[in-house]
């Protein structure tokens, strides 16, 4: 430690990754120097993107808006046929796991289009 800034960084460092020592001292860290131990940084990163749109038709609009916030249409296209009833499920599903925030008046329309673009044939 070269500067009496350095050692001050240093200390309050060790305040932070060792919060039980800090409130044992109950000393706790004011000031600049608190702050200055945490920093920020910007970072840029790509997720793949899918390679599968939904194939167009009445219903593919709500598909695309509300399906593609969390994953891939080809996790939905790669599932096996289901019926509609089965596709609701999924939907509600979706819902209710993962807080998916698709309206429940689009979810017949939804469901329908489903079942008619990966249902029993
Ligand atoms: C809020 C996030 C979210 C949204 C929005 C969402 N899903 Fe999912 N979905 C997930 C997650 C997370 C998984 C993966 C679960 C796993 O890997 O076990 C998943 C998996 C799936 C699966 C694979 C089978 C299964 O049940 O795990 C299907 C089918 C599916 N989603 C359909 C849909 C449909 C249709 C929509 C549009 C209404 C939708 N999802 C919207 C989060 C979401």
């Amino acid at each position: 430690m070269k500067t009496r800034m350095k050692l001050g960084a240093g200390w309050v460092a060790c305040a932070l990754a060792l919060p039980g020592a800090a409130l044992a001292q109950a000393q706790p860290v004011k000031g600049p120097a608190a702050t200055a131990a945490i920093q920020w940084k910007v970072v840029k990163a790509t997720l793949p993107a899918g390679d599968v749109d939904f194939p167009a038709g009445d219903g593919s609009m709500i598909a695309t808006s509300q399906c593609l916030i969390c994953h891939s249409a080809g996790t939905v296209l790669r599932q096996p046929p289901q019926p509609q009833a089965q596709w609701l499920a999924e939907i509600r599903k979706m819902r209710a796991l993962w807080g998916a925030p698709i309206p429940v008046d689009e979810e017949e329309a939804l469901s329908r289009y489903l079942a008619r673009i990966n249902g029993p044939k």
